[in-house]
């Protein structure tokens, strides 16, 4: 059973993966480059558990507790008790063979390694590190404390060994497991980033505006989130990056960057955790920007 944790990349996946880890009891030691995003992850989840406290769904002791579990580190070699380390930073191939080169000197040879990669295939992921038997795709879904899903990915060189352990430890953190092939964008993406291209399409050409598109889906479809919002919600640079996997991947043109979502990152404006995408974040409630 996993007990220690590792993460690379504080930003607002590695985070959510550190929060419900150290909710489950497990010791985590989170891993990022940049003080700043250490930092402002400390108290995010300091002020998510504040919120699950007074909401009365923990108990103050239990908050503590988990709180107490994470330790947040610059240094790559922190990483060393890990016994299963979680890369999660940003979605770019080359970086993340980069990071999952790196913590193979400081692991354990009997550690098992996981990408929370939204797209890029496992098993060329896999040729970054020494035991390639031993990684596995856990694709958690954002906000993660709150999310119930982990898309599982098997490599081809995956082994049942290291599947079952880290079926074990995603069911110990109380989430569901859609098992997905290693296909560019897994089963969840390979859905959701064609329809949220379509939203920007949409806006790009005139069809409707930010606000109306996102409530012609909330209200018509049913939708949580406007795809729009949504897209704020992951990243605009992540959503062009899985773009980007599936255009090139399946050399299929229908998954064609929209030239807005282009614009959008090339701006800088890569939505909520810069301040501005589709939405302006800088007042106290969102507000649409088309
Ligand atoms: N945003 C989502 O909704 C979502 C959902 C599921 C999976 N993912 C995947 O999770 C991963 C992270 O996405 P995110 O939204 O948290 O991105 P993010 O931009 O919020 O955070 C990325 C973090 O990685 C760090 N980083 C980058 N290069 C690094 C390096 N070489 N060493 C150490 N740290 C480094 C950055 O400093 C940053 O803190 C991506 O692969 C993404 O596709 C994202």
């Amino acid at each position: 059973m996993i007990s220690i944790v590792g993460i690379v990349g504080a930003g607002q996946m590695g985070r959510g993966i550190a929060e419900a880890c150290a909710v489950a009891n497990k010791s985590v030691i989170l891993v990022d480059r940049d003080a700043a995003s250490l930092g402002k992850s400390q108290h995010i989840i300091q002020r998510n558990l504040k919120r699950v406290v007074e909401s009365a769904r923990m108990t103050q002791e239990a908050a503590d507790r988990a709180l107490g579990k994470i330790t947040y580190a610059q240094d790559i070699a922190t990483i060393a008790p890990a016994q299963l380390l979680i890369e999660a930073v940003s979605e770019d191939e080359t970086t993340k063979k980069a990071v999952l080169k790196a913590t193979q000197a400081h692991l354990s040879k009997d550690a098992l390694v996981a990408s929370n990669t939204s797209s890029i295939s496992i098993t060329r992921l896999a040729i970054a590190i020494r035991a390639p038997e031993r990684f596995i795709g856990l694709h958690f879904m954002n906000p993660v404390p709150k999310m119930k899903l982990v898309e599982m990915i098997r490599g081809l060189q995956t082994s049942d060994e290291t599947f079952a352990v880290a079926q074990e430890f995603i069911v110990s953190l109380d989430k569901t497991i859609a098992m997905s092939e290693d296909f560019p964008a897994f089963i969840v993406n390979r859905i959701l980033i064609p329809m949220i291209n379509e939203a920007i399409l949409a806006l790009y050409e005139g069809v409707g505006n930010v606000e109306n598109i996102d409530t012609a889906m909330k209200l018509g479809a049913n939708h949580p989130l406007g795809p729009l919002e949504l897209a704020d919600y992951i990243g605009l640079d992540t959503v062009l990056a899985i773009l980007h996997v599936l255009y090139e991947g399946l050399a299929d043109p229908k998954y064609r960057p929209c030239p807005l979502l282009n614009r959008y990152v090339a701006a800088g404006w890569l939505g909520k955790k810069t301040g501005r995408g589709f939405y302006d974040y800088s007042g106290e409630t969102p507000v649409p920007t088309r």
